[in-house]
């Protein structure tokens, strides 16, 4: 595989709104980018997004071709989110299908291409099968991490089979599927018309194929069985399967596998071009930066976060509850509470941003297994936990509770005293409004947790500073967010095939579905993750010298341990 490392920088890249009409009449709305550099080759390639995802989210791949000379044109599915027309409500894989040859034929129309090269991602590698089955201008295809099977998908990410129920005759009106509901019963009703329901569907196609196809595979995919993959690239007449290791479906997860996968897609679509038209270039830092902000302002005008924040939030905490008892959760939380260290007589704990109250669990556990074993506790102990919403609160309250009146008992026998309190605050208050801060005077805290919350928050830095205030000289503070890219299917994946409870799926449906809205509104800029350079640049932004980074939650979250 050719890698796009040692590359030149290019900052001449244009994005142009585009417009036309598509399945139906609805209207497609597409980016096109391109190079202002004279074209090598009219090799234009049409870009499909993932379900669940839009234009925006192939940003960075489409200009890595633009910088390199391809037209790129990547859209919004119609039944679908983002720019295009129609509800997602009625998303049916052949309406993708029809998306994908309406874009075609604006490209054959109005470029006049030499080649019309199809790039697919996930769920619209199957529509871009039959999109090749069917059309003789698509020259090449090459998906990224494509799925062949929608039923054993389907299968894969919920352990439920959703199709078989409705063949047995459940009535379904709409379903939640990773977070967007659609019309489960039209949406099986066409696979089934279409053939598009399993692996014989897409093996039928892949015999109509007789163009290059490409399809990269992550070699840790849990949704995509690979050897279905190398069975419909057989049939294919031209078919080729690369494996990029150490990922999983997610392969933005991973920036090194990314740049694999992406120069190997790079190298396909210019094979059979003259070596000195060949370059080796990257988009500009500068460039992709700029034109992200300029899509997350239209994604978010487009999609209209309506509901309120503590109203989101309680519904969510609702749904994440569960969560406690995956492995990956309590594993993540014990290193949280190892790195705040061990709790001392005096000690002052703030859990900011408490949620469900679980790291208050562990503060409670800890004090309790310190009398167990030694007949003692530490004196004077106080956990506050903070958060924006009731709920939250309440939730951390009766999980509290119940251990805490035999912590109480047990302390008090053992001559310590320990205090549990709660507070709503809202953290954006913080900076904004006068007298908005934490409940504690400068350097009165000894550890705060944060976990999972900075992501959220309008300015992150303001929570941190508030945090930096109110700690002692040499007291703790845990931050975390999930990474960049992360895959929060692998920590549901382990709740689901963990968990016997008879509702597991229900509940792991439910918190794939909240994950999803969560991507959503960090894809429209509303939410952020951050990689370790930023969390870092952050806590030393707010006065923290020492700062270490510890990955945890299953490789998905990134952790800072920072001292003041
Ligand atoms: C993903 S949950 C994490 C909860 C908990 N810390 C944990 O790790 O399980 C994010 C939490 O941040 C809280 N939150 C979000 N925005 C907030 C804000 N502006 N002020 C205070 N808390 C906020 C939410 O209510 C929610 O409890």
């Amino acid at each position: 595989m050719s890698t796009a490392n040692e590359a030149y920088e290019v900052s001449d890249i244009t994005s142009r709104l585009v417009t036309f009409s598509g399945p139906n009449g609805r209207r497609i709305v597409g980016y096109l980018d391109e190079g202002v550099e004279a074209l090598w080759n009219e090799r234009v390639v049409v870009l499909a997004p993932r379900y669940g995802e839009t234009k925006k989210n192939n940003l960075k791949l489409s200009y890595l071709f633009a910088a390199n000379g391809f037209k790129v044109l990547r859209f919004d599915q119609t039944n679908h989110i983002g720019e295009s027309d129609g509800s997602m409500d009625q998303y049916t894989l052949i309406n993708v299908t029809n998306d994908i040859q309406s874009v075609v034929d604006h490209v054959d129309r109005f470029f006049e291409p030499t080649e019309i090269i199809l790039m697919t991602l996930s769920l619209s590698a199957r529509c871009g099968l039959r999109a090749c089955a069917l059309d003789p201008r698509i020259s090449r295809h090459v998906s990224l991490v494509g799925m062949v099977n929608m039923d054993r998908t389907l299968k894969a990410i919920y352990n439920r089979d959703f199709f078989g129920e409705l063949a047995a005759g459940a009535q379904w009106s709409l379903v939640d599927i990773l977070g967007f509901e659609i019309d489960g019963a039209r949406f099986y009703q066409s696979l089934l018309e279409t053939n598009m329901l399993n692996l014989e569907g897409a093996l039928a196609d892949a015999d109509q194929v007789t163009i290059p196809a490409l399809h990269i595979c992550a070699e840790n995919d849990r949704w995509v069985e690979q050897a279905e993959v190398e069975a419909v690239m057989l049939r294919c007449k031209f078919g080729r399967v690369e494996v990029v290791k150490n990922v999983g479906h997610e392969i933005n997860e991973n920036p090194e596998a990314l740049n694999l996968a992406f120069g190997s897609m790079l190298a396909f679509c210019r094979s059979g071009l003259d070596e000195k038209h060949i370059t080796n270039c990257v988009p500009s830092k500068a460039t992709l930066l700029a034109q992200n902000k300029l899509e997350r302002t239209q994604l978010k005008a487009v999609l209209q976060f309506t509901q309120k924040e503590p109203e989101f939030w309680g519904e969510y905490l609702g749904k994440f509850g569960i969560i406690e008892s995956a492995a990956y959760y309590s594993e993540y939380f014990q290193t949280v509470s190892s790195l705040l260290g061990a709790i001392e007589s005096y000690d002052v704990i703030v859990d900011a941003g408490c949620g469900n109250g679980f790291y208050g669990v562990c503060v409670l556990r800890a004090l309790l297994q310190s009398i167990q074993a030694q007949h003692s506790v530490p004196n004077s102990v106080h956990y506050c936990g903070i958060d924006l919403t009731s709920e939250g609160l309440l939730r951390s309250y009766s999980r509290h509770a119940q251990e805490l009146i035999s912590l109480q008992r047990e302390a008090m026998q053992a001559q310590g005293t320990v205090g549990f309190s709660y507070r709503k605050i809202d953290f954006d208050t913080i900076g904004k409004v006068e007298a908005a801060t934490l409940p504690f005077a400068d350097a009165s805290v000894h550890k705060i947790c944060s976990s999972l919350v900075l992501s959220y928050l309008q300015e992150p830095e303001h929570l941190m500073r508030e945090c930096y205030r109110v700690l002692q000289a040499d007291g703790v503070a845990v931050f975390s967010t999930m990474k960049p890219g992360c895959d929060m299917t692998v920590l549901y994946h382990d709740y689901v095939t963990q968990d016997t409870k008879v509702h597991a799926e229900k509940d792991a449906a439910d918190l794939l579905s909240a994950a999803g809205r969560i991507k959503l509104k960090k894809d429209a800029g509303v939410y952020a993750f951050f990689d370790f350079e930023e969390l870092e640049y952050l806590a030393r932004k707010a006065g923290f010298s020492k700062v270490n980074c510890v990955r945890s939650f299953g490789g998905q979250a990134n952790v800072i341990r920072v001292v003041k």
